[in-house]
């Protein structure tokens, strides 16, 4: 067994919360030689239902569970943290986008990631998921002093899990057959899921499914709209499958278990690909060794996807210049 983690999750009461908690008891974040213990993080009104799930979580008599603590404090929640997933943010309803949401979530990265900076770990590993979480990653990031920012990250493995979805119903292939399907840019409705590197059981997309115009219309839509449709049906945004790519995300970062070569992060930009250096950008990585990314900057990219690309970072470029003036 390795020594106990300490992992901060930020609203955990709310619906990803509770979809995630007793997954991260069970050992699915950081795998089952890590005993995990759990900083419930959440606004003053809601510190009663996160001990209730606390309440749920003892009664799971989690093995791997070595402890639990529910503050509203953020000093206290961040306290030496070796892990913290910033999930608490207000969710979008239907007709909105997700930067409909910057005023009034990006404020609360500020503070966060200040509490962070002062009080987790040096090398802890942030993962940001309230929306637009670029966005929000960029403004905790900015903040990162004796933290590294390179440690800030925000997800778009939801997207990448929607899109291996999507293409292994239309090729009638596992999941699993599906590797280096990466999206790139802003978890948005601009994002680009990249199919032009990604095989089907070793073959390249184009061949297996030679049928481009439902790759750049129906796929493409499909995966960028996902959310919104999602929102629609249920009349709430995703949560379960949430949760299971923020575990996705971290236990790759953590253990190098990738599918394929590479997959899909959002860090900050280290130049690649014209990307302006420090946007948060979500890029193709490779997991080098436990908890290092590097951006795979040599990828040939054709002028289809140029422009897809370009998309997506002004839409990025624009978030970021909107709330320069919070940080
Ligand atoms: P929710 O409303 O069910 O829960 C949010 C919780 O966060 C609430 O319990 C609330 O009290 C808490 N909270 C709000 N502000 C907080 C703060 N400053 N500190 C601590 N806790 C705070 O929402 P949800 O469905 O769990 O979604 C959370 C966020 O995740 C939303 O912004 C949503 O859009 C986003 N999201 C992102 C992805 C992604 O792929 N990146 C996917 C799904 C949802
Ligand atoms: C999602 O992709 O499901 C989330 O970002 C929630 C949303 O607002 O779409």
């Amino acid at each position: 067994m390795n020594a106990p983690m300490k992992v901060a999750v930020t609203g955990a009461a709310g619906q990803i919360g509770y979809s995630l908690l007793f997954r991260i008891a069970n050992g699915d974040l950081l795998g089952p030689d890590t005993p995990v213990e759990i900083h419930l993080v959440e606004l003053p009104m809601a510190e009663e239902a996160a001990k209730g799930v606390v309440m749920e979580l003892e009664d799971g008599a989690f093995p791997l569970l070595a402890g639990t603590k529910v503050t509203s404090s953020l000093d206290e929640g961040f306290g030496d943290v070796d892990v913290a997933l910033l999930v608490g943010a207000r969710p979008r309803g239907p007709g909105m986008e997700r930067a409909d949401l910057l005023q009034a979530n990006g404020t609360i990265f500020i503070g966060q990631g200040q509490a962070i900076d002062a009080n987790a770990k040096e090398d802890v590993k942030v993962v940001v998921v309230g929306n637009p979480c670029n966005t929000n990653a960029w403004i905790a990031a900015a903040n990162a002093k004796r933290t590294n920012p390179a440690n800030y990250t925000a997800m778009t493995r939801l997207d990448q899990n929607r899109a291996i979805a999507q293409l292994s119903k239309k090729a009638g292939a596992s999941v699993t057959s599906i590797e280096d399907l990466v999206v790139w840019g802003n978890h948005s409705s601009t994002m680009f899921p990249n199919w032009f590197d990604a095989t089907i059981n070793g073959n390249p997309i184009t061949e297996v499914i030679q049928d481009e115009s439902w790759l750049q219309g129906e796929f493409l839509t499909t995966v960028q709209k996902r959310g919104a449709a999602i929102i629609q049906a249920r009349g709430k945004s995703s949560a379960a499958s949430a949760a299971n790519a923020a575990l996705d995300h971290t236990f790759a970062w953590a253990t190098g278990a990738v599918q394929g070569s590479m997959t899909s992060m959002v860090v900050p930009s280290d130049g690649s690909y014209g990307i302006p250096e420090g946007l948060m950008f979500s890029f193709p990585v490779r997991i080098e060794e436990p908890w290092k990314y590097s951006i795979i900057s040599d990828l040939e990219i054709n002028a289809y996807a140029q422009e897809k690309i370009a998309a997506t970072r002004d839409e990025l470029v624009a978030e970021r210049e909107a709330v320069k003036g919070m940080v």
